[in-house]
């Protein structure tokens, strides 16, 4: 298809990496973080926020930690945070005692803060530069939650970096649209139209094969499964986790690590909880059930990898 010429900003986006030792034109700063306000919001809330990164130790030690360098050498980085903190403070402000919804705030939360930095990166490319979002950063979440002093509430999303490139790397392809594209109900797609999809996307990968490529991400042993628990700890430590539901996947992951017991109890403020077996137990404590078994679990699962290396 040939797209409209207005449309260009979208034909030449390309994530870049490598950028030129350069600021940002004076104002351009002020405008990306305008156009990033310019999203639209779920119920007028705004939640979301980000952390500009300017202190160049800080900038080297989280490109380091999140294993994305262009984080220390790109002329502006971001932190992109889901943040319902501002607005609990709002509604406390005026009286009102905030709401049970840490799933809802997940969803719509998540979606406010990837509406606005996508408007920033958007501009950013309007502006003629290019960017990157980094994922890589759930590598080390609780750090970032230190580091950057995020009360509950705050959840980071990802990283945004933006600059002026200074490699061009080919316009990455994408999957046939028919797959994206449904009408009127949800089309399961054929397997000839995955091998399709499939062919579409080698040119993406050094070795013509976007399924491995995709395995290294998502299937079982890959990143995203290493990520999961530190994510559902630092949601559930922000305020974010839907509590209850994730307690069978977590008895299911004492099982694993060869804990057959999980008890628990509240002492004084505290819970402190145990994943037991016959030769051995490991304890934690947190300010909620949920908390103290992720940190027992932590522990046991610690001493399991020991065990087995
Ligand atoms: C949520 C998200 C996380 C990403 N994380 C990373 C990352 O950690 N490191 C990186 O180099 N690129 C990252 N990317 C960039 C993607 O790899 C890139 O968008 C994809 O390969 C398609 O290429 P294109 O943007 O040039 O079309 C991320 C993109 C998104 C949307």
């Amino acid at each position: 298809m040939t797209h409209d010429p207005r449309l260009e900003v979208f034909a030449n986006h390309r994530t870049v990496r490598k950028y030129k030792a350069v600021s940002l034109e004076p104002g351009h700063l002020e405008q990306i973080v305008w156009a990033a306000q310019r999203a639209p919001t779920d119920a007028t809330a705004q939640m979301y926020s980000f952390v500009r990164l300017t202190n160049p130790a800080l900038r080297e030690e989280i490109a380091r930690v999140s294993n994305n360098p262009h984080m220390a050498t790109a002329s502006e980085t971001f932190i992109v945070l889901a943040d319902v903190n501002r607005l609990k403070g709002l509604l406390e402000l005026k009286g009102y005692d905030f709401g049970n919804w840490s799933a809802a705030a997940i969803h719509f939360a998540i979606g406010d803060a990837v509406m606005a930095a996508q408007n920033m990166l958007v501009a950013a490319e309007l502006l003629g530069y290019q960017g990157c979002w980094i994922g890589g950063i759930l590598g080390a979440l609780e750090h970032l939650v230190e580091v950057l002093e995020l009360p509950e509430g705050v959840l980071p999303f990802a990283g945004l970096t933006i600059g002026v490139p200074d490699e061009t790397p080919p316009v990455r392809p994408r999957i046939q649209t028919e797959l994206v594209l449904h009408e009127n109900k949800y089309h399961k797609p054929t397997e000839s139209e995955l091998e399709t999809a499939l062919e579409r996307m080698a040119p993406i990968t050094a070795r013509g094969d976007w399924a491995q490529t995709l395995s290294r991400y998502f299937a079982v042993g890959g990143t995203m499964e290493a990520r999961e628990i530190t994510l559902r700890k630092v949601m559930a430590s922000q305020g974010f986790a839907h509590v209850s539901s994730d307690l069978n996947a977590l008895f299911a992951r004492t099982l694993e690590a060869g804990y057959a017991e999980l008890l628990i109890r509240k002492v004084g403020s505290e819970y402190q909880a145990w994943v037991d077996r016959p030769d051995r137990a490991h304890g934690g404590t947190g300010s909620s059930p949920y908390m103290a078994i992720l940190n027992a679990i932590l522990e046991a699962e610690k001493d399991t990898a020991t065990i087995n290396h």
